[in-house]
């Protein structure tokens, strides 16, 4: 892109205000092509002669500023007449919020600029250029405040006065432009209240039946100067009532002026994560407010729905809704922890456990290949891959199994997608990655030393502790092996010469078999049965039944553990105890929060607990995708669709169901870069009846029997032994 443009900024400072640049032009010559190119410094809204230009929401994108700003470029010839106004808002957004970090705290101190190039082809051939320059005007707009965590405040009373000079300031550098790479961002649903009611302590809440992150759009009749005012929760407290400290500083608020009349609003540069939404203030009072006055506008990436996962268990089809929902929720051009509280990053530990499933659910390569283009801008010098990218705490140590992203994201797109471009461009990063564990730990062949996140939230964690019980050294250990291993695999089939990997990967696991023998905990003994670090996997896995049936059939894990669980299992002759743990309904369960009414994924095994009080505000997400892996477990072997290694994008698919006598039948759909590919199975008296459909050559195995099959539809049966006992 050749930019004339040149970054403006309004002359004065408007303090909290959001600015909106101008310019006017005539076009007196038949127009053939026109596209505007777009980015700022924060999120922008670009408006040609009164219409939106776009779809795209919060553009230009969350990447790592310091390295990557993205633009956008839009067709507008149908926008344009012969006297011409174009108009663009900016606001911080994630640039200029008040986000965590120290890179955010100089981010923060760049003005609300703006770079705009309107390229003009007229049907005589010639060309015109309206580029911003000194010459744009700005105004104060009507949206008076506006941060990702506070929200939004906007005045509709207000008409913009163009009375603020414009300058030009050296902003990015072209070189650090770059075009859209990632999804854009769009509205993709909308939803409709389920009920509108009094709480138990008077106030008026809308209920909208399922968390989302997104935005209410408000339709009322209003005096000029009437006020709607709006909070935002995920939940409600064991009362009924509004609850949403667990936001923690985050204020999530939403407040309009209003004009005279019937109008519609919503908020346009910020988002929020929510279910429930309080009406503090309300024309005429908020007991006026009803079910048609709101709808909520579900904002996300805009991926495709590739996976469909349905069974005879009703709570288990709101578990596979809510791990979408997760995933909806927290793909917002970023993976995300979570989308409400004063956080909303891009912890690298949650997009790495989840990034199986996210590839099932969604076609989520495009996604990913920005974010991981941002995670290897960032990664420091020395390799050092940071705890969330964008990094906004450069400084901050590793954590092994947050760091390992740069590895285990990269292999998993391209085992998805089948496309070797993510791991050519991935592949110096990754290396880097293991290389910077191999400079910087302790002991020769192992991960020793560090600060780590070790098992998040795990259930063994002593009193007081965010962290489980399993040794540090050994996660940060095994993860160390499970990175080599992929590394040297994605090397291969780019055909390098790995060799000096491979030795490394050797010696890491004799390195590791002498130093942990033996393994204490579930999560421990998981990833040695899943990394295949244990000498003897199959006496690991035995130890790990008998880990969870000592508790009383119940998963200890936590952000380490839990995705690798039941997989450790069902590989090991213990099916059975893998979907007990799937289909437990008491306390600590995938289903326990489904019980409890959950409408998404939680950051906690017990966000509520069983007396219905909540966790400690402090750290108490209703909508945190982690544990939303458990779907690949489904997918890949509840339903048995697996890709094959030298396969990778569904080339040619496994299928090997593994029914469960408690289930009637279930049934998973995925629509690969070939086609569709399907598996599922139901009881008919005493057998099972699988149905399979492949769209590629398949390698099918039933009930132990393995076949090779070509494209097409097929129908198997076995005994079901288990009902007949
Ligand atoms: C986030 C997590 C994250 C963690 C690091 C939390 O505050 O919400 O999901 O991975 O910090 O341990």
């Amino acid at each position: 892109m050749d930019w004339k443009a040149k970054w403006i900024k309004p002359k004065e400072d408007m303090g909290e205000i959001i600015p909106l640049f101008r310019t006017d032009f005539r076009l007196d010559r038949e127009v053939a092509e026109a596209s505007l190119s777009v980015t700022s410094l924060g999120v922008y809204e670009a408006r040609l002669n009164g219409r939106r230009v776009g779809e795209y929401v919060l553009a230009p994108g969350w990447t790592s500023y310091r390295h990557r700003l993205q633009y956008q470029e839009y067709d507008v010839t149908k926008l344009l007449s012969g006297d011409n106004q174009l108009q663009i808002y900016v606001g911080p957004g994630w640039y200029r919020s008040r986000m965590q970090g120290e890179v955010q705290k100089e981010l923060r101190k760049e003005p609300a600029g703006l770079l705009a190039q309107l390229e003009i082809a007229f049907a005589d051939g010639e060309r015109a250029v309206i580029a911003t320059d000194g010459g744009w005007q700005a105004a104060e707009s009507e949206i008076r405040f506006c941060d990702i965590y506070d929200g939004e405040v906007c005045d509709a009373c207000v008409i913009p006065v163009w009375n603020k000079d414009v300058e030009v300031f050296e902003g990015p550098a072209a070189g650090r432009l770059i075009p859209q790479e990632g999804e854009e961002i769009r509205e993709r649903e909308t939803i409709l209240p389920m009920e509108l009611f009094t709480a138990p302590n008077g106030e008026i809440i809308v209920d909208f039946g399922q968390e989302i992150t997104g935005y209410v759009e408000i339709s009322v009749e209003a005096r000029r100067g009437d006020v709607v005012d709006l909070s935002f929760a995920e939940m409600l407290d064991k009362d009924g009532n509004f609850y949403n400290e667990n936001y923690r500083s985050a204020k999530a608020q939403y407040r309009y002026i209003c004009h005279e009349g019937r109008q519609t609003y919503h908020p346009r540069l910020t988002f929020y994560g929510f279910r429930y939404v309080r009406i503090n203030e309300f024309p005429g009072g908020s007991c006026r407010a009803a079910v048609e006055d709101f709808r909520a506008i579900a904002v996300y990436s805009n991926m495709r729905r590739t996976g469909y996962l349905r069974c005879s268990n009703p709570k288990l089809n709101r578990l596979f809704d809510n791990v979408v929902w997760g995933q909806k929720g927290n793909f917002l051009d970023v993976p995300t922890d979570c989308p409400q509280r004063d956080e909303r990053l891009g912890w690298t530990g949650d997009a790495q456990v989840f990034v199986r499933a996210a590839c099932l659910n969604f076609d989520v390569e495009k996604f990913y290949r920005k974010w991981l283009a941002d995670l290897a801008a960032n990664q420091r010098e020395d390799g050092c891959v940071g705890r969330v990218v964008p990094d906004l705490f450069q400084k901050a140590q590793p954590s092994a199994a947050w760091g390992d992203a740069a590895v285990i994201c990269p292999w998993t797109v391209y085992q998805a997608y089948g496309d070797k471009g993510i791991l050519r461009n991935q592949f110096p990063s990754m290396k880097k990655w293991v290389d910077y564990i191999t400079s910087h730990t302790r002991e020769r062949y192992l991960w020793i030393g560090g600060e780590h996140y070790g098992d998040w939230l795990g259930l063994d964690a002593p009193a007081g502790s965010y962290k489980g019980s399993s040794r540090d050294d050994l996660i940060a250990s095994a993860y160390y092996a499970y990175s080599t291993e992929l590394l040297i695999k994605a090397g291969e089939a780019l055909g390098q010469n790995m060799s000096e990997y491979r030795k490394l990967y050797e010696n890491i696991v004799t390195a590791f078999r002498k130093r942990f023998p033996s393994f204490q905990t579930q999560t421990e003994c998981a990833l040695a049965v899943h990394f295949r670090l244990a000498e003897d996997c199959q006496a690991v896995a035995d130890q790990l039944a008998c880990l969870i049936e000592d508790a009383g059939t119940k998963l200890q894990t936590g952000f380490v553990g839990t995705p690798y669980l039941l997989h450790a299992l069902s590989g090991h002759r213990h099916v059975d105890l893998a979907y007990s743990l799937l289909l437990r309904e008491a306390y600590p369960s995938w289903l326990y929060p489904v019980t409890k009414g959950a409408t998404t994924i939680w950051e906690h095994w017990d966000g509520v607990m069983e007396d219905g009080e909540f966790w400690s505000k402090d750290m108490n997400s209703f909508n945190h995708y982690a544990y939303g892996a458990v779907a690949d477990w489904v997918y890949c072997v509840a339903a048995g669709i697996q890709t094959i290694e030298g396969h990778p994008g569904y080339g040619k698919v496994r299928i090997a169901p593994m029914p469960d006598y408690r289930l009637d039948w279930l049934s998973a759909s995925l629509d690969t870069r070939h086609g569709r590919i399907s598996s599922q199975w139901k009881k008919e008296g005493e057998w099972w009846r699988y149905e399979v459909e492949t769209c590629v050559d398949a390698e099918i195995v039933i009930d132990g029997e393995r076949q090779e099959v070509r494209a097409g539809r097929y129908l198997f049966y076995s005994r079901a032994t288990k009902l007949l006992a």
